[in-house]
């Protein structure tokens, strides 16, 4: 019996010396030192022995069982070390290896432009708000004071859905939403950022879709003057300091009186050239005195609050900031156009 238990020492420590891997290493715990294993089968066997002899070969069994179990666990421990070496070995990462280059997209430059426009409004005090693409008569004409007869309804111009349902002509109904919502409560100080469309033949100038950003000021003693305060710090903060801005008297129905503002032409410094037909000045929008009627249709009394509005032309600001000479260029995802805003 000794002899038996000395034999599966030997074997199961030349065995261990062998063994290359954990899986091998666990086979042979199971099979020596296991329920079922060879240790317990020699044990088994003890009811044949003397009673002097069955404690000595009792703790002969137990010091091998401890010898072997030793001897396991150090090859296990080794078996580990070199797994996880080899594994930090073929893990390993070579940061010296040149990155994979991610391309970049960029900013579209109506969107930039909406971005710069909105941050110095709000830096003037004004809210941003929003109005649906899809308009009500009432809300793109009837309120702003364009009468049933007006050449602007015309289906020339006009995308009608139904006889009362349009695409928007201008982003200027959302002054009248905004009213609305305020319930007569002022000031109002907003700007709308949004897509209007007309029925136009599409050119270098023209699309039959394009972006307006409506601004609307009410409250006590709102000002002409203060509209044009409002307007240069605009223009100066948009397209430089050294800028300035020139008013023209002209028509819309919803404000009076009305004005085009200007701004100097930035390819000829105001010299006169092709691009601002030799005048020096380039239109960036439509302004002017929010019209009696509009205030009081939309629940504003028009003896005590005065207001302003204006309309900017977002492609003929991204066209005059960019040097963009064709308006088509803004809508056919040419990535070569496209990709030239990345730093912008
Ligand atoms: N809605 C006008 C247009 O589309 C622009 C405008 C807005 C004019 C606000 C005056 C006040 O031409």
């Amino acid at each position: 019996m000794q002899e038996r238990l000395e034999e599966i020492k030997q074997n199961t420590l030349s065995q261990l010396a062998t063994a290359s891997d954990l899986e091998q290493v666990k086979e042979l715990r199971v099979k020596v030192l296991g329920k079922k294993g060879e240790i317990t089968q020699v044990l088994r066997g003890m009811g044949s022995l003397s009673a002097e002899e069955r404690p000595r070969v009792g703790q002969l069994a137990n010091r091998l069982r401890q010898e072997v179990e030793a001897a396991i666990e150090t090859k296990e421990k080794e078996l580990e070390k070199q797994a996880m070496q080899q594994r930090l070995q073929e893990e390993k990462v070579d940061v010296t290896l040149p990155g994979v280059p991610r391309p970049l997209g960029a900013i579209h430059p109506l969107t930039a432009v909406i971005e710069q426009v909105e941050d110095i409004f709000i830096g003037m005090g004004f809210a941003v708000a929003e109005g649906p693409e899809v308009e009500q008569d009432y809300y793109n004409f009837e309120a702003l004071n364009v009468p049933k007869d007006h050449p602007a309804r015309d289906m020339q111009d006009t995308f009608y859905l139904t006889e009362d349902l349009l695409l928007r002509t201008q982003t200027s109904p959302v002054q009248i939403r905004t009213m609305r919502k305020k319930e007569g409560h002022v000031p109002i100080r907003i700007i709308c950022p949004g897509t209007v469309y007309r029925r136009d033949d599409d050119d270098a100038t023209h699309s039959h879709q394009f972006m307006q950003i409506e601004g609307l000021v009410v409250d006590r003693g709102v000002s002409m003057t203060e509209l044009k305060g409002t307007l240069l710090a605009f223009v100066k903060q948009m397209f430089g300091e050294e800028q300035s801005i020139r008013l023209r008297p002209s028509y819309f129905p919803f404000t009076e009186p009305s004005v085009e503002v200007d701004i100097r032409c930035m390819k000829c410094n105001g010299g006169g050239c092709r691009i601002c037909k030799e005048t020096g000045w380039i239109e960036i929008l439509g302004a002017g005195m929010v019209h009696p009627h509009v205030l009081r249709s939309s629940g504003y009394d028009e003896k005590r609050y005065t207001g302003f509005a204006f309309g900017i032309g977002v492609e003929r600001v991204a066209m005059l900031k960019y040097g963009v000479d064709d308006i088509r260029h803004f809508y056919t995802n040419d990535l070569q156009f496209l990709r030239q805003f990345r730093s912008v």
